[in-house]
């Protein structure tokens, strides 16, 4: 699976990226908003990571797409996009991502995340696409806005994560396929 964007190859993660992996997610600005993540993160967290993904690539129907976003200027991983929970019958799936630091507020994320919902839509022909942010996660919240998601309400208390070991809130969107063609 890989799809190419004008800055970006957006495919499955390799043995290559386990370094990069740990050099952009071992930091708590990264993961503290994120449910599974660890902090710190080792290398046998990024071994894990990788060959579990492995695994889902093979699996028929295939479910879970996370995949690896790399920069096309320097051929390194950068982050993770993922389109996951896949619910054929009802049409559904449920994005989420991260990238490293460095690589912050360039207009990468919108640009992996408009692929990603054009092969939901487009490819595996759903309907509808979730996604849910902390509440406390301006950046995501904002992104998520942008990418023309609607806001469908708040779960307290629902989220604890794995970095910090807080309690969040989470904020839940819907993007369905008849609103982003328009
Ligand atoms: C959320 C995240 C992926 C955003 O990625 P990004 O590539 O920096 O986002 P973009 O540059 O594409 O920004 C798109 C829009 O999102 C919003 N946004 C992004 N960062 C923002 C910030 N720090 N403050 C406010 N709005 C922000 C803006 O509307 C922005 O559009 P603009 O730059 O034209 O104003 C990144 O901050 C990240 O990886 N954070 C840590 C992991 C995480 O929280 N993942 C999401 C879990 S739900």
């Amino acid at each position: 699976m890989r799809i190419v964007t004008p800055r970006l190859v957006i495919r499955e993660f390799q043995e290559k990226d386990i370094a990069n992996l740990v050099a952009n997610i071992n930091n708590l600005n990264v993961s503290r908003y994120l449910s599974l993540v660890p902090y710190p993160y080792h290398k046998k967290d990024a071994k894990f990571w990788v060959h579990h993904n492995q695994g889902e690539a093979r699996k028929r129907p295939r479910k879970n797409y996370d995949l690896g976003i790399e920069l096309k200027s320097t051929h390194e991983l950068i982050g993770g996009i993922g389109l996951c929970k896949i619910d054929r019958f009802v049409g559904k799936a449920t994005m989420g991502y991260w990238l490293g630091e460095d690589y912050w507020r360039q207009g990468i994320m919108s640009e992996a995340a408009r692929a990603m919902i054009d092969f939901a839509f487009n490819k595996l022909g759903l309907t509808r696409i979730d996604i849910e942010a902390f509440t406390k996660n301006i950046p995501s919240n904002g992104l998520i806005k942008s990418l023309r998601f609607k806001y469908e309400g708040t779960s307290q208390r629902c989220h604890r994560a794995k970095s910090t070991g807080q309690w969040h809130d989470a904020n839940f969107y819907g993007l369905l396929r008849k609103d982003y063609k328009k």
